[in-house]
């Protein structure tokens, strides 16, 4: 939607004035998928009404509120110095948990809450952490070879292990990015020019990009290099016999030795 600058200034006007007071609110994506005993650092922001301090930070796993003596893997009032829970947030609209070597058992459902000297709140909705053992994002083949013959076609589509919900899907050949989104990419007329590395990606609060898929497309050893020839052969063969042909018949029906001269009169 196209607006006008006067419907654009309405609008902001509308939303308040610039630095209104922002509300209770923790964001946070909604999951977030990890590879056992990689480090996931999990992006997470708040806001809480002006005029606020806040005095603590908690992140707890599979509890609506985290209050009080909840089991937490953070707490600002009393941080574990060893702990493969990292606090990268600060006190002031960061949240960012980072989680070093992750295990099978730290999948769960994360919340944030955090402390003012007024109120207190927590981030409902929280975010959904997954352990997987294998390649988060892979690029499967409809093939079974990565060398395909040229004029056929492949389709590759991008799998997750984490997918909880359909994700934007991007590719790229050799790390560009192709206009082609979704979870399939069909390719087919092949030529020379497809043979690449084919990556995906997934857009969410994560990114995260497949391992390449190689695809080499080569000519067609099935077709008959032998017939082809031998059809050209017949081709200016038959070509020859009738410019031979023509050049009996003009000889037959040319001039006799009067016009020889003047030809080489003229040439002289
Ligand atoms: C929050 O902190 C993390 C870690 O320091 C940083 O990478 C991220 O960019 C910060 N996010 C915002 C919105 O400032
Ligand atoms: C594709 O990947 C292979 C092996 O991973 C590498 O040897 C090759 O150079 C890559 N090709 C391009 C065009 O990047």
């Amino acid at each position: 939607m196209k607006m006008n600058p006067w419907t654009l200034s309405v609008l902001l006007l509308l939303a308040g004035p610039l630095g209104a007071d922002p509300g209770w609110h923790v964001e946070y994506p909604d999951s977030f998928c990890v590879v056992e005993g990689s480090t996931a650092t999990i992006p997470c922001s708040f806001t809480h009404p002006a005029g606020l301090r806040v005095e603590r930070v908690v992140w707890c796993p599979n509890h609506m509120f985290c209050q009080g003596t909840t089991p937490n893997v953070y707490d600002s009032s009393n941080i574990i110095a060893d702990s493969r829970f990292q606090y990268l947030g600060d006190l002031v609209r960061n949240c960012t948990l980072k989680i070093i070597k992750t295990v099978k058992q730290d999948a769960a459902t994360y919340r944030f809450r955090f402390e003012t000297n007024g109120d207190k709140y927590t981030g409902q909705k929280g975010v959904r952490v997954t352990v997987t053992n294998g390649e988060v994002v892979k690029v499967r083949s409809s093939v079974t070879d990565n060398v395909v013959k040229e004029g056929g076609q492949v389709t590759l589509t991008c799998t997750s292990a984490c997918s909880f919900h359909q994700l934007d899907v991007h590719w790229y050949r050799n790390g560009h990015a192709l206009s082609e989104t979704g979870p399939a990419l069909h390719l087919s007329y092949l030529t020379n020019n497809n043979t690449g590395n084919y990556t995906c990606s997934l857009d969410s609060g994560w990114q995260k990009t497949s391992a390449p898929w190689s695809l080499f497309v080569v000519e067609d050893e099935d077709f008959d290099w032998h017939l082809t020839v031998s059809v050209v052969l017949k081709v200016l063969f038959a070509v020859f016999l009738l410019l031979l042909a023509g050049l009996v018949f003009a000889k037959r029906s040319a001039p006799g030795p009067e016009h020889e001269i003047v030809y080489s009169e003229v040439v002289r």
